[in-house]
């Protein structure tokens, strides 16, 4: 495989869909809930998924793609190459103030993440890695992330991490939150992956993503030093929803051991 020719056939397919996504903003858009009144979906993360899978299988006729609304293949083993896509990452925010989202790309082969995209849309910020090659915002090297302490760290959670939850103890979570220096909430996974990536933050973490929300993005974190796995500390396993976090390395074990205690 080229790495290079693949790689920049992934951007130029990303930088045609953002246009569509831009344009749309010009015509009535359709919008619809899936799993609950608050899961969004529009027309326009259905044409932008379709119109990845059409280029995907012309040009690539044995790669595969999962794809968040269901146009691509069903993927139950991670043979072979592997494109995961989230056409818009963060509906919500698309839908709610047109900004904070993201297209999100990750290509693997058996399992192992070789080309990872997070395309932030309006800011026209193309967050791209390449396996082993480095990490690059608009094509510039994202250094690695240098080593920290929880009092000295931005954390990516959400309010629901300090209240009433099914996953983890809220205790320990208040310890966190206080004794860290700030907390942050974006509303797209793949964004927040990149903000980790960038050493924006320094740690995000979420109790259920799927293969498309992190692929591209873990790929990204990986080349800066930064580490992803389950909320147990396993690898992301791709196949289905998982809890999830990402952290400078220097504090991920912190995490996991004093703060981030499960339920039994
Ligand atoms: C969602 C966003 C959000 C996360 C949700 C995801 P979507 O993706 O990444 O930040 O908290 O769990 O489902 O549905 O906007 O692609
Ligand atoms: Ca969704
Ligand atoms: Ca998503
Ligand atoms: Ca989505």
């Amino acid at each position: 495989m080229n790495w290079g020719a693949l790689d920049r056939y992934a951007k130029s397919l990303i930088k045609e869909a953002a246009q569509h996504i831009k344009h749309s903003f010009f015509t009535e858009i359709e919008i619809s809930a899936k799993s609950s009144a608050n899961d969004l979906v529009t027309n326009i993360d259905h044409e932008i998924e379709q119109f990845f899978i059409k280029r995907i299988r012309r040009d690539f006729p044995e790669h595969r793609i999962m794809g968040e609304e269901g146009f691509g293949d069903d993927i139950q083993s991670l043979d072979g190459f592997i494109w995961f896509l989230d056409p818009i990452d963060g509906t919500m925010n698309f839908v709610h103030q047109k900004r904070n989202f993201a297209i999100s790309l990750g290509i693997y082969i058996d399992g192992i993440g070789m080309l990872g995209y997070v395309y932030d849309v309006m800011a026209d910020d193309l967050y791209s890695a390449m396996k082993d090659e480095g990490a690059f915002l608009n094509d510039i090297r994202l250094p690695s992330l240098e080593d920290t302490t929880i009092e000295q760290a931005i954390i990516g959670v959400n309010a629901s991490w300090v209240a009433p939850n099914r996953y983890v103890e809220t205790a320990p979570m208040i310890d966190l939150v206080t004794k860290c220096r700030g907390t942050r909430s974006y509303g797209s996974a793949a964004l927040e992956l990149t903000h980790v990536a960038a050493g924006r933050v320094d740690a995000y973490m979420s109790m259920r993503l799927s293969p498309w929300d992190v692929a591209g993005g873990i790929i990204i974190a990986n080349e800066v030093g930064a580490i992803s796995s389950t909320l147990t500390g396993v690898r992301p396993g791709l196949l289905q929803q998982e809890t999830f976090v990402v952290a400078n390395k220097s504090i991920h074990t912190q995490l996991l051991e004093e703060f981030i205690v499960l339920k039994k």
